[in-house]
């Protein structure tokens, strides 16, 4: 992008959520421009493990609590229509995205009884939702014990279907640029989109779909918390475990499906088909462990119980999931600014279905036209029942602002290994140091950027995360995810045998 451009409407952020509003609004013929800071799918939608389910994570007998059962109907219709519209857009789009309908499994924990399932069985069926408890999960090569079955339930490729839905989208003329980060949105009757390589995007409205968004300082960030959640993959004999969705009662639950791919997909020299166990847990909030080994650990030991056809662990990773208050996405218009400035956050670990009512949702709102979930999705919204999670987590964040007087991790800079990084303390003030592979050292503010928070180390990710409200940084201490807008200051480099004297365990 190098000149500044005109539009109905500017998306910024280009995973599901972004890519999808994109896509719907270009089928309405409105002129659309889609910025990203790096390239689609290059956020939280390229480490997803894409489970498409109407069962809300959080459970319905929690939906219910929160709002009643009407908002619990919505929520599940909501759902259950952005799973269709995924499986619709692939037909008419001709995506081969491996999307396929598969039962979901919700069983039991060890430490839990089955009366959990009774209430939850009833409260989905209060919100609507297909579901029976079985004794067993009628599947090969997993022994689930009681549990109930959500039939019709989904699961595809998000970057095939991701860019398949941006070929639709250029191919009804809309415009796709990466490497172009918003740094302001200025609502308003011509919206303004400044962009830190320098063109300006105006528009008559604009949509914030950076995961996290930039343009709020406390009403939203307030609602939800960054949680980091991690992922193992395994080969297993093909049909060794019934493709399907299964997830447990445990808190944090883990999450299990099945992926076939082909050998030659996985780096081997045949195209023979393979089955991939996914499996993901292990969630703790957001740059408050560092435990990564033992999380991963964990989560092997936990597969190997249970699903015994499983070969040695080939893949693993991980990424950050936004929990709000209320187990529901904040969709729609930002609170606190103009009406044409909208917002898609709050994933509470759906952000696949989630995304995709953003797509329609905003669309709809877009466009003029009345939505039935508008309301239950209102990022401005406040749940009475949802008033003890909010002083949690804002406690929570509270608590954080203590790091500020707690010493380094690290009393000297040799104890920083290649490829690694660690806060330390120079004088009053908390250094975030990076050591790149070849040994250099690169040192940031450890103050996050957003409210000043001091970040932390992500070993899984080698990012610096904040541990307030889900900002990002990779290892030089340049902003991946919002809502901060700026980079960490970065800290004019000494030698390092001087940096060394400042040191401070
Ligand atoms: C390990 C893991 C497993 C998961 N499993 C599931 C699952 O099974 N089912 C499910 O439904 N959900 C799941 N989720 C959640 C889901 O993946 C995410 O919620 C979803 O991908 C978020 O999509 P998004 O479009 O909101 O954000 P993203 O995919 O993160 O896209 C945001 C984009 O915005 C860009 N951006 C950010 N800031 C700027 C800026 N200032 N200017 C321009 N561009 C910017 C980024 O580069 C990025 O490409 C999982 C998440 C993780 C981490
Ligand atoms: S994300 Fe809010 S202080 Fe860092």
């Amino acid at each position: 992008m190098t000149h500044d451009t005109d539009a109905d409407v500017c998306v910024i952020g280009a995973g599901i959520a972004g890519v999808t509003t994109a896509y719907l609004l270009a089928m309405e013929g409105r002129s659309v421009v889609l910025i990203d800071d790096g390239t689609p799918g290059c956020g939280q939608t390229g480490v997803t493990t894409a489970h498409l389910s109407a069962e809300i994570d959080d459970g319905y007998t929690e939906i219910v609590r929160l709002h009643g059962v009407d908002g619990a109907r919505l929520a599940c219709d909501s759902h259950q229509a952005a799973i269709t519209r995924i499986e619709t857009i692939c037909t008419q789009e001709g995506i081969d995205a491996d999307f396929h309908r598969v039962s979901g499994y919700l069983f039991l924990s060890p430490e839990h009884g089955e009366q959990i399932l009774h209430e939850e069985m009833a409260a989905a069926q209060r919100a609507g939702l297909e579901v029976e408890q079985l004794r067993h999960a009628p599947v090969n090569g997993f022994n689930s014990g009681p549990c109930l079955h959500f039939p019709r339930q989904g699961q595809f490729h998000p970057l095939k279907y991701l860019n398949g839905l941006i070929e639709a989208f250029t191919r009804s003329g809309g415009r796709v640029y990466g490497g172009v980060r918003a740094t302001t949105v200025t609502g308003g009757k011509l919206a303004l989109v400044e962009t830190a390589p320098g063109p300006r995007i105006r528009s008559t409205a604009v949509v914030v779909a950076t995961n996290v968004p930039f343009v709020d300082v406390f009403a939203i960030h307030t609602k939800q918390a960054p949680y980091y959640t991690y992922v193992i993959g395994a080969r297993i004999p093909p049909d060794a475990v019934t493709p399907a969705l299964y997830w447990d009662t445990h808190d944090p639950y883990h999450y299990v499906r099945v992926q076939r791919t082909s050998n030659a997909a996985l780096g081997g020299d045949n195209d023979d088909v393979v089955d991939v166990l996914i499996v993901g847990g292990e969630d703790h909030k957001t740059a408050q462990a560092s435990d990564t080994e033992e999380r991963f650990g964990a989560l092997e030991q936990w597969m190997r119980e249970r699903f015994p056809s499983a070969a040695a662990v080939e893949f693993r990773w991980s990424g950050q999931v936004m929990e709000t208050q209320d187990g529901l996405g904040f969709i729609g218009r930002n609170p606190l600014d103009a009406d044409n400035v909208y917002v898609a956050t709050g994933d509470s670990g759906m952000g696949m279905t989630h995304g995709t009512i953003a797509g329609m949702l905003i669309c709809d709102l877009i466009q003029g036209r009345n939505n039935p979930w508008a309301e239950l999705y209102d990022p401005s919204r406040i749940r009475v029942g949802a008033a003890g999670e909010f002083l949690k987590e804002n406690l929570n964040v509270a608590a954080q602002y203590t790091s500020y007087i707690t010493p380094g991790e690290v009393s000297s800079l040799d104890e920083i290994t290649p490829a690694t990084g660690a806060i330390v303390r120079e004088g009053a003030r908390k250094v975030a140091v990076f050591r790149d592979e070849a040994g250099e050292i690169h040192k940031v503010s450890a103050v996050c950027t957003h409210l000043g928070c001091i970040v932390g180390w992500n070993k899984a990710a080698s990012t610096w995360d904040c541990p307030c409200h889900g900002s990002r940084f990779d290892a030089y201490g340049r902003v991946l995810n919002g809502p901060a807008s700026k980079d960490l200051e970065k800290i004019a480099s000494h030698s390092e045998d001087r940096a060394n004297e400042h040191v401070q365990k």
